[in-house]
């Protein structure tokens, strides 16, 4: 039998996502477009979807290849732990909307479903919408149609997908980047000074959801040429080398130096206790160094990682240590003991923070604590579904000034002290979020921003299921590699095998 796994590379996405999309659906898959000879696999396909909605893990077992492998939420699952998933209710995958099935026979062995969907899933007792690229291989042994891999591929466009500032009907490729106008001024970013006396700039580019490693460099080298001088990244969102790449490249073209701009980067759960996993960072991003270094979630074996941190900064292999979303309040063993037992102290901690959530407690811990606040989620993310850009006091003091709501946003971060890191890979959004920092609000105005908070969170996930990270290990440390790159690779294989 020859084997075929097909590994795409998946974001780390966490899925919370209300789409108010939903009454907008008009699914177009037609049953009709199939031969004769791909339709039961369309039928198969729709069978899983069926027998998931009836959490029917008896009747799945009987389709899923007991060596499936299962690419979802950042992590992989084998076909044990699939079924104890559905069957147990941990989650609950509803209903899935399907707007598009293509049938590929590969070759007399192996068969690729690929669908767009929208998938409805009931997770902890909420139910989230989140929009998928879905590709099933099914594969026959001795003459039964087993499914052998099953990979989840987040959508930030087409259809289903109601996301008013994001481009519709698929994420179309940055043009190379170009540098700015000529006449282009960049702004001048302000800095933090961070309780070791390091100074961070304030502001930079965030890389979450990035569509790859090369839309990210796109991003980045874009945002470097417009001035932005800090990135953050991570392991989990599998575009470092794409952050490292554009660094390096952009320190070449202009004569910035490396220690001019910020480079952060985090350690997933599955790697605390891997005492190369930093080095291995490095090694991706092809970088001597980087400046900050998170534990992305406070759970697991983050006392190892934390004194394997600690032992990078000794070693020059890292400037600064943060907290990554430690400050919820079943984490705040793990965050006191960061803070009070640690030999070398974070000097940051990030989390969720916008107009809706203000963080006002966690924030006046932290800085209590002697840590700057670092905003993800500035602009409310995806998750949000542009709520805080079409909010209508946002929208009316960007009126007033003839400025976009983002600007707003990104302006009334700043002049609360939070280090913001807005994702952008369009370039418009790119120029337009650093343009905040000319911006000034009033004291009128920032009063109007802070009587928005009413400390609503877009990403709802508790302890528990942030506890399930540990075991989701990342697609580069499965497949050894980076995971676009095995993603070109399976994509030729499976190519390769359409024309036998
Ligand atoms: N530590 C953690 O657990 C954690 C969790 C989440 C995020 N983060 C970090 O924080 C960063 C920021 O968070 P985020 O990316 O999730 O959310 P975000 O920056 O609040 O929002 C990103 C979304 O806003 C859109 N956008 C950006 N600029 C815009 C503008 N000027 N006008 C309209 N839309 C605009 C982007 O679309 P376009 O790309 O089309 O512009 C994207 O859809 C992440 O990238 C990541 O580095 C950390």
């Amino acid at each position: 039998m020859k084997k075929i796994l097909l590994y795409l590379a998946m974001f780390l996405m966490i899925t919370t996502n209300n789409l108010m999309a939903q009454e907008m659906r008009f699914p177009t898959y037609d049953n009709k477009t199939h031969t004769a000879e791909q339709q039961p696999f369309a039928d198969l396909s729709q069978k899983i979807w069926d027998m998931m909605a009836a959490k029917d893990a008896e009747g799945l077992k009987t389709i899923f290849h007991p060596n499936c492998e299962f690419v979802h939420m950042g992590g992989y699952w084998g076909t044990e732990q699939e079924l104890a998933t559905i069957g147990g209710g941990m989650i609950w995958y509803k209903h899935a909307e399907v707007y598009g099935v293509e049938v590929k026979m590969i070759n007399k062995s192996n068969v690729a479903v690929y669908s767009t969907i929208v998938l409805d899933a009931e997770l902890g007792g909420q139910t989230t919408s989140h929009p998928f690229f879905v590709t099933q291989v099914f594969n026959n042994e001795e003459g039964a149609w087993k499914l052998i891999s099953f990979v989840f591929t987040t959508r930030t466009g087409g259809p289903g997908v109601e996301m008013p500032n994001a481009p519709q009907g698929g994420q179309q490729p940055l043009a190379r980047p170009q540098g700015p106008a000529a006449d282009y001024k960049a702004p001048v970013t302000p800095t933090l000074t961070l309780n070791n006396g390091v100074k961070m700039p304030q502001f930079g580019i965030g890389t979450f959801l990035m569509p790859g490693n090369d839309a990210c460099y796109d991003a980045v080298l874009t945002a470097l040429r417009m001035g932005y001088r800090h990135i953050d990244t991570a392991h989990a969102y599998q575009d470092e080398q794409g952050v490292g790449r554009a660094v390096n490249d952009f320190c070449k073209e202009s004569g910035v130096k490396r220690s001019e701009i910020w480079v952060t980067s985090k350690l997933w759960p599955s790697e605390y206790a891997q005492a190369d996993a930093i080095d291995k960072m490095l090694a991706r991003m092809g970088l001597d160094y980087i400046d900050l270094l998170y534990p992305h979630q406070p759970v697991g074996d983050f006392k190892t990682a934390w004194h394997n941190m600690e032992a990078a900064v000794k070693a020059g292999k890292v400037r600064c240590l943060g907290l990554s979303n430690f400050e919820v309040k079943e984490a705040q063993d793990a965050y006191r003991w960061c803070v009070d037992s640690t030999s070398v102290k974070p000097v940051i901690l990030q989390m969720e923070c916008h107009p809706y959530a203000q963080r006002v407690a966690e924030s006046t811990q932290v800085r209590k604590d002697g840590m700057v606040v670092e905003c993800w989620y500035p602009l409310g993310g995806q998750a949000s579904n542009g709520a805080l850009l079409r909010d209508p006091v946002i929208n009316s003091i960007a009126n007033k000034r003839n400025i976009t709501p983002a600007q707003v946003i990104l302006a009334w971060h700043i002049q609360e002290g939070h280090s913001i890191i807005p994702k952008s890979d369009n370039p418009k959004h790119i120029q337009e979020n650093i343009e905040s920092l000319n911006i000034k609000l009033t004291d009128a105005e920032m009063k109007q921003m802070r009587d928005l908070n009413r400390e609503k969170r877009f990403y709802e996930f508790n302890i528990e299921q942030t506890r399930q990270f540990v075991n989701f290990s990342l697609p580069d440390e499965q497949a050894g590699g980076d995971a676009s790159a095995w993603n070109r690779q399976m994509s030729e294989e499976l190519e390769r095998g359409n024309k036998q």
